[in-house]
């Protein structure tokens, strides 16, 4: 039986997400400031071919058709971010206008389009003047996050009932501080570790914020991106390696948001390496703030061995030959299942809103001017098949986000992976509704 979204709740959130970044373009325009990302992908060698998003999909241009894109889709709500450097180009200090009326006029459009928004205030594009500050090691960045929150609520939220804080901050936090290979680049474990206490608590005081803003129907929570851990062989090493892996990417996430405070084995195992986050009374408080809901993102597992000459946590990545795989990943969609049946049975966040899940191919346009997917409908289908057996299982799950509504700047990768229903011509802009975006139209209209 081929499934459809009759298989589903029937309040069930059918989406597609973008991030500001990464579409947007436009970003010397309407008084925006830098971000992190303009600075980062302008330094040589920090992105795949020197790629920028300084035009990405010219979405700050093109807004209107990419809604109508969504309205012939079908789908009933998309997931997009705010560019923090648009509504306070500093960061801190004077809010622009400009940069909030670009919002104002996106969400008119979407609701005039029957479509809702879940607006995401942070993918990743800091102001740069923040950064020059110290960034996410610096404490005072997530009292001004609070502030930016409360400014976009007061202005966006008689519209908008879905909040998200943060996008990944997995991905803020060690991609951006501790590998070096996202924005701000730093290779620091002690400063990742403070970037990670003041992403969350940011997450908390924003929850304040925007409680105070919001009228009381609306629904504040936050997307984490979640790997399940395995081991590459049975042997003890690479089962706490696992157990390691999990606590580097899953739990020292989860943890406080539950109200857990950070878990014990990861803050033994990193204060051998690195000087531990300062950590001030009520911050674990306000970090665990009651949310109205969990995002999940999933794209993997991760298969890991022992290696502790390797930084923290001491992994190497292993592959399950035997496995297909996308442009840049196994595709794993059990993985998905364990991970929902998992959040279920360990922590308290409901409902979960699955707020990206997707994947890259090589795609071409072809001859007949259409580009034949069929990689991507088999990964969508095959997820959203885990999906359902999860809420037959009884999972809370309320929602499904595909990543992407279209091709766009994949960050250090630049324009190289392709992770959209749509296909984007970056020389002319055209966009062309990929055979899986036309399946996905199907699976919203068809009844069963
Ligand atoms: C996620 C990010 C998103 C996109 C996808 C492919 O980690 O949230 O912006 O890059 O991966």
């Amino acid at each position: 039986m081929t499934l459809t979204h009759a298989d589903f709740p029937k309040d069930f959130f059918w989406g597609v997400a973008t991030s500001s970044y990464q579409i947007e373009g436009a970003v010397r325009e309407g008084g925006r400031g830098e971000s992190i990302w303009d600075r980062f992908a302008h330094t040589p060698g920090k992105t795949h071919g020197g790629d920028t998003g300084d035009i990405a999909c010219d979405h700050y241009h093109r807004f209107r058709d990419d809604i109508a894109l969504m309205q012939w889709l079908g789908v009933s709500h998309y997931r997009f971010s705010l560019a923090w450097p648009r509504i306070i180009p500093d960061g801190v200090g004077p809010v622009n206008q400009a940069g909030l009326d670009f919002y104002d006029s996106l969400i008119d459009a979407l609701l005039a389009a029957n479509i809702q928004p879940l607006i995401t205030l942070y993918h990743w594009d800091l102001p740069q003047a923040l950064q020059d500050r110290g960034g996410w090691a610096n404490r005072a960045t997530a009292e001004a996050f609070a502030y930016y929150a409360g400014v976009a609520a007061s202005r966006l939220g008689d519209r908008v009932s879905l909040w998200a804080t943060h996008n990944e901050p997995w991905c803020t936090v060690f991609l951006g501080h501790h590998t070096g290979l996202f924005a701000p680049g730093l290779t620091d474990l002690t400063i990742a570790l403070q970037a990670s206490h003041h992403v969350l608590l940011s997450h908390g005081l924003a929850v304040s914020a925007l409680r105070g803003t919001l009228p009381a129907s609306a629904q504040v929570g936050l997307c984490l991106n979640l790997d399940p851990a395995q081991p590459a062989s049975n042997s003890h090493a690479d089962q706490q390696a696992a157990l390691r892996q999990d606590g580097y990417f899953n739990r020292w996430f989860l943890d406080p948001l539950a109200g857990r405070g950070y878990p014990q084995d990861m803050w033994d195992y990193y204060s051998q390496q690195a000087t531990m986050p300062d950590i001030q009374p009520n911050d674990l408080s306000l970090i665990a703030s009651p949310m109205d809901y969990l995002g999940v993102n999933y794209y993997n597992r991760d298969i890991v061995a022992d290696d502790l000459t390797a930084p923290a946590p001491g992994v190497r990545m292993a592959q399950d030959p035997a496995r297909p795989r996308t442009a840049d990943r196994e595709i794993y969609p059990e993985g998905l299942f364990d991970l929902l049946t998992r959040l279920q049975a360990e922590y308290p966040f409901t409902p979960i809103y699955i707020t990206e899940n997707g994947a890259a191919f090589d795609d071409m346009l072809t001859e007949d001017g259409r580009v034949h997917d069929a990689g991507r409908i088999a990964f969508y289908e095959a997820h959203l098949a885990q999906a359902e057996r999860a809420v037959k299982a009884g999972v809370p799950i309320k929602g499904y986000f595909l990543w992407s509504l279209m091709d766009n700047f994949e960050w250090a990768m630049g324009y190289s992976l392709r992770y959209g229903m749509t296909h984007v011509d970056y020389a002319t802009q055209k966009r062309t509704p990929k055979d899986s975006a036309h399946w996905y139209r199907e699976f919203l209209r068809k009844n069963q």
